[in-house]
């Protein structure tokens, strides 16, 4: 039996990755940047074992769907020329599916504990395009800090992959989480996202518009320019929902408790807060803060009706083995 178990954190990305270029090979339609949060965190174990037929999941304690893992795991073991099934069993500290990037982490530590426990050593960069094609998203949970995921252009998807742009402790922002809704999500960002580019309206200029994005968040997140990166993270997070909105038929993850949460950012920010906010696939608001802005920015959205629990994190944590290996 090889085994081992790694720890990946889940990301959220700045500017976002709405839309595929290529469905089979999960290949983004536009570039995206996002920070990892070391406070969240999936568990991963991968045993391959020869005496089993398939390969099984058990995710948080339940049996799951091992579709997905199958196609993302067939990549390594074609590198480790074996055809070995696995059982994986994962498990998140944080509530699943609910726009909370658990895919992103979920993926990165399947794939990092599966190439330990084959004894790969697979480049990062290598790992985040395995990553990839269980969900666009954990290609860039592979590294910590904040990351850059390149839309591509080959059509092997070699090129789309993420890399590191700056370490988390080079500018160490903070997030703070309102968890608005605990029940895993109406519509999975996969199917989303073909309802949006098969029948939105603005969605190719969703596309077009996204590489100036990209690049001033990048410039935004190198200079440390807070203000630069609120202004076109809020931009690139309101565009990727209005034009979900504008798909047939419409995608809201929105809930009041959502819209109660951007306007009480937005209000922080005016009066002089250092805060910003962004929401994924799922109602879940996203403050990102200077750490002196955090306790205030806890404070407001604690008192907001529809806020469940909040969660606080830093930035960090690439993915990382924590047991084991071949
Ligand atoms: O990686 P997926 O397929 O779960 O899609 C992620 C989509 C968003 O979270 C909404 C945006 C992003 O870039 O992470």
């Amino acid at each position: 039996m090889q085994q081992a178990t790694a720890i990946a954190h889940p990301n959220i990305a700045l500017i976002k990755y709405w839309g595929k270029r290529d469905i089979r090979l999960n290949l983004p339609a536009v570039g995206s940047l996002s920070i990892t949060l070391d406070a969240l965190s999936t568990r991963t174990r991968v045993c391959f074992d020869s005496t089993l037929g398939s390969d099984s999941f058990i995710l948080d304690g339940v049996g799951a769907d091992a579709r997905r893992i199958t196609a993302c795991l067939d990549l390594l073991r074609e590198a480790a020329r074996i055809d070995t099934r696995a059982r994986v069993e994962s498990s998140n500290d944080f509530p699943t599916a609910a726009g909370l990037a658990s895919s992103a982490s979920g993926f990165a530590a399947l794939v990092v504990a599966a190439d330990a426990a084959l004894g790969l050593g697979l480049p990062a960069d290598m790992l985040s395009m395995h990553a990839r094609l269980g969900s666009g998203s954990a290609a860039r949970s592979i590294f910590g800090g904040f990351v850059e995921m390149a839309r591509g252009s080959r059509q092997d998807g070699t090129d789309a992959v993420a890399r590191p742009l700056l370490a988390a402790d080079a500018w160490p922002l903070e997030v703070v989480i309102a968890i608005t809704e605990c029940d895993a999500k109406a519509l999975a960002s996969s199917a989303a996202m073909t309802a949006t580019s098969e029948s939105a309206p603005f969605y190719a200029a969703w596309v077009r518009s996204s590489r100036p994005d990209l690049r001033a968040a990048r410039q935004a997140v190198l200079a440390r320019d807070f203000d630069a990166l609120a202004d076109v993270s809020v931009h690139s997070c309101l565009k990727m929902h209005a034009v979900m909105m504008s798909a047939r038929p419409p995608v809201m993850y929105w809930n009041a408790a959502t819209v109660a949460c951007v306007r009480c950012l937005t209000a922080l920010r005016e009066a002089g807060l250092p805060v910003f906010y962004t929401i994924d696939a799922g109602p879940q608001v996203k403050a990102i803060c200077q750490p002196e802005a955090c306790d205030a920015v806890e404070h407001a959205l604690r008192s907001i009706p529809g806020v469940a629990e909040l969660r606080r994190s830093g930035l960090g944590g690439a993915a990382h083995v924590v047991e084991g290996a071949a």
